[in-house]
């Protein structure tokens, strides 16, 4: 079992003792209730480093006050399990106030990928909730890489920026989305889905998929997401957006020959879904 730490006095003790002996370190941050995709980015992990931290801090500051801080799945010891299959060194499972301490008045504000007009719309507090404890946890491990999902591809955009602006000296590797065999994207959220839910959560990504291709054989592009975006409502998804965005910006396609990456969110019944793919 990897050692849980709770203070960041531990952590940076553990840290200091590797970085003696010559190992580099990745660091993972999750809100766990771990999955394959979270474990996929634990395994990638010894890819870009000798030690791998995973921490586990279920972030108040990027949930709103409607969203589901108190139902978000919590699960510690099933965490730490299957984090020793993954032979993650390190899980950081900081106390609240480790992160958030008496008198905590600070918050990483935002603008570029993290104005996008995507997440940002629908949940306008997240990305600085995300930012402020992102650079908490990379300043606290001082690890030299961090690795990301693309799965929340404007996030990691948004937290590579962030990182480049504050000069925190680490790298923000994304990962490629994991995704169960019928193609929807493991997601912590995925355990509130219904049965049927489950069985119709799978036209987000079959829409994406078809919006590429025909993308890709030439299709216009803004009549093609509407289709897309069309196909999910009428399947019963409300959907908050689907789009095609610069991969590297986020910012409306103005050119032929881009990087594009289509992206979307919807709710099916009370859980909201998110994706995205290259085009
Ligand atoms: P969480 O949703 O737990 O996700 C932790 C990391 O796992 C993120 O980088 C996310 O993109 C990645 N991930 C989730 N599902 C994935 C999948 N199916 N394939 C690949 N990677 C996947 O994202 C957060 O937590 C929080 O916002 C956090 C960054 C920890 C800040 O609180």
């Amino acid at each position: 079992m990897p050692e849980i730490v709770r203070d960041r006095s531990d952590l940076r003790f553990t840290v200091a003792h590797w970085r003696k002996e010559g190992a580099t370190v990745a660091i993972v941050p999750t809100m766990g209730a771990l999955h394959e995709g979270h474990l996929t980015l634990v395994r990638q992990a010894f890819n870009h480093a000798d030690k791998v931290i995973v921490s586990i801090f279920v972030n108040p500051k990027q949930f709103a006050p409607a969203e589901d801080l108190a139902r978000y799945p919590r699960n510690l010891e099933g965490d730490a399990e299957l984090l020793a299959g993954a032979e993650a060194d390190l899980i950081y499972a900081p106390h609240e106030d480790e992160i958030y301490g008496e008198g905590f008045a600070t918050i990483v504000s935002l603008s570029g990928p993290a104005k996008a007009g995507l997440e940002d719309k629908f949940r306008p507090q997240f990305f600085d909730g995300v930012a402020t404890v992102v650079a908490k946890l990379f300043i606290q491990s001082g690890a030299d890489k961090a690795i990301f999902g693309e799965k929340d591809y404007q996030q990691l955009l948004v937290v590579r920026r962030m990182a480049r602006d504050l000069d925190i000296p680490i790298e923000v590797v994304g990962i490629p989305t994991v995704r169960d065999a019928d193609g929807l994207a493991l997601s912590s959220r995925n355990q509130y889905l219904s049965k049927h839910e489950r069985h119709q959560s799978t036209a987000i990504i079959r829409a994406l998929r078809q919006a590429a291709e025909k993308i890709i054989a030439g299709a216009e592009l803004q009549a093609t997401i509407r289709a897309a975006a069309r196909s999910l409502n009428t399947l019963g998804f409300k959907v908050d957006y689907v789009t095609a965005r610069n991969a590297e910006t986020l910012a409306v396609p103005q050119s032929p020959g881009e990087p594009l990456r289509l992206l979307a969110a919807a709710w099916l019944g009370k859980t909201r879904l998110i994706d995205n793919i290259e085009v």
